[in-house]
């Protein structure tokens, strides 16, 4: 049920004015051209129509652009009861299945509290040292392995050691023979995912196309694993700081354990949200920082102060504001999940404009973070413009890569913290450079990525 607070009510009565759009063909409207090269166009129509954008769409069912921040900050946080995920998240129920990122509701409310503990500081601190080990041993294979010079795909490097990061602190160090397997299964499942997003008509997984059936077979032998390594774990009773050990141990208000299905469906959740996303973000922190050479001499001096060629441990984190300004800023330009929709149940008015139930809101923040009303000189990489004097007057959701209210990302700050140990780690044994003359661009997938991967330079310091 909607609460009388999310009633639409500047509009309710009158007629409201059509919302401003592009061009487009009949039905379908503009959407072949999101599709097409969605970053420039939606950045481009934003500057064209305004704060709210309609691009077409199918009868009632139309596709509305928005992103002025008051907006953003009505639909995510002070009216979230009025809005649903929109249906391009069905796309991830093979893998997420009922986890917290598909529920809606009071199924949600309950899964939310219940997930919450595994993300407790306490908890993230018993991961230090999982991640670290990870982090040395992909430093020293690149020492052996990666010719100083030589080109190679550090996309690829980060997404492989953020599998790896996400398996280990999801469900304990004792998996390294299923790593591989995760690792393969994974890496499928997202290409083809990756692909999807972009088809024009989004056929349900069962029709069964090949790319389908190599997609539901990684998932189902993704499944294997986990039931295994759920069981494995039940019988053990040993207890560790990683996530799995968490969900063992919840109990619901009957004190009724969780069902393996349903951990099944939060660890695979956590695993699919964790990793690109936070493997993505390292490598544009990492591409970004060998263009601007001010910026990483400022990354290096702090981190030569703080650590002086230590390891960094989780009390450091705090003492590296430079470096977590860079990780806001890296967020900011590219967003991994540069778009995301709501639906309203009920019509809402945003910007002046009528949304009605049932339509598609999309939000880009890659859009709204490059808005030149609220980010001055938007492309250049800048980690200053997060220091408080800085940011003063700057609207909260002028900047939401971990979307906000309460269904915020709840691993953002496990994502930080691996972010920053990857980052200080790497950046004292290694520059990094990008190859001359090879052009870098993102590619608007599921996530954002580099097209055709990162490739680098190593040059040990
Ligand atoms: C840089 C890294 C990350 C980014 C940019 C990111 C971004 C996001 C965003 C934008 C949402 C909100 C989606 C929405 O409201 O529709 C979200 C939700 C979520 N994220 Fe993250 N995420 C990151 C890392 C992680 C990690 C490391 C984990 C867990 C290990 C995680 C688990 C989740 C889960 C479970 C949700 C659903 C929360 C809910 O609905 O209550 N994320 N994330």
């Amino acid at each position: 049920m909607i609460s009388s607070d999310v009633r639409p009510s500047s509009l309710e009565g009158q007629g409201s004015p059509a919302v401003p759009g592009p061009p487009g063909y009949p039905i379908v409207g503009a959407l072949p051209k999101v599709m097409k090269d969605p970053l420039p166009f939606l950045t481009q129509v934003t500057r064209e129509y305004g704060d709210v954008v309609c691009l077409g769409g199918f009868g009632s069912q139309k596709f509305y652009l928005v992103t002025h921040p008051d907006d953003i900050e009505r639909v995510w946080k002070t009216h979230h009861r009025n809005y649903v995920r929109g249906s391009n998240f069905q796309l991830l129920k093979p893998l997420g299945g009922d986890g917290l990122f598909l529920s809606e509701g009071d199924e949600w409310r309950r899964q939310r509290k219940l997930l919450q503990p595994a993300f407790h500081v306490t908890r993230l601190m018993g991961m230090v040292e999982t991640i670290n080990a990870s982090i040395a041993a992909m430093l020293e294979r690149w020492g052996r392995e990666i010719v100083p010079g030589q080109p190679f795909n550090l996309e690829r490097e980060m997404m492989s050691l953020l599998i790896e990061v996400s398996v280990k602190t999801l469900f304990g160090t004792d998996v390294a023979g299923d790593t591989a397997t995760v690792h393969e299964t994974i890496t499928t499942a997202f290409s083809i995912l990756h692909r999807r997003v972009l088809s024009a008509v989004p056929f349900p997984w069962w029709v069964p196309f090949p790319r389908h059936v190599r997609f539901l077979r990684a998932v189902a032998e993704l499944d294997k694993v986990v039931y295994r390594l759920i069981e494995q774990r039940r019988r053990s009773g040993v207890e560790g700081s990683d996530v799995l050990s968490t969900l063992l141990s919840v109990r619901d208000e009957d004190g009724q354990p969780m069902p393996d299905r349903q951990i099944r469906d939060q660890v695979v959740t956590m695993l699919v949200a964790g990793h690109e996303s936070t493997g993505a973000t390292l490598s544009w922190a990492l591409y970004l920082l060998s263009r601007y050479p001010e910026v990483m001499r400022r990354v290096q001096d702090e981190l030569a102060v703080v650590l002086g060629g230590r390891t960094p441990g989780f009390q450091d984190l705090p003492r590296l504001p430079y470096l977590s300004m860079v990780f806001k800023e890296t967020l900011r330009l590219y967003p991994p999940f540069w778009m995301i929709t709501r639906t309203p149940v009920a019509d809402d008015v945003l910007s002046g404009h009528r949304v009605p139930a049932g339509s598609i809101l999309m939000f880009s923040s890659y859009v709204t973070q490059r808005r030149p009303d609220f980010w001055p000189n938007p492309e250049a990489f800048d980690p200053d413009r997060f220091l408080p004097e800085n940011s003063e007057g700057r609207p909260q959701f002028a900047w939401y890569p971990f979307g906000g209210g309460p269904r915020v990302c709840i691993g953002a700050r496990m994502a930080e913290m691996e972010a920053l140990l990857v980052l200080g780690a790497l950046l004292q044994q290694y520059e990094l450079h990008a190859v001359p003359g090879r052009r870098v661009e993102p590619a608007a997938m599921l996530s954002l990525r580099p097209k055709g991967g990162l490739w680098m330079t190593l040059h040990r310091r």
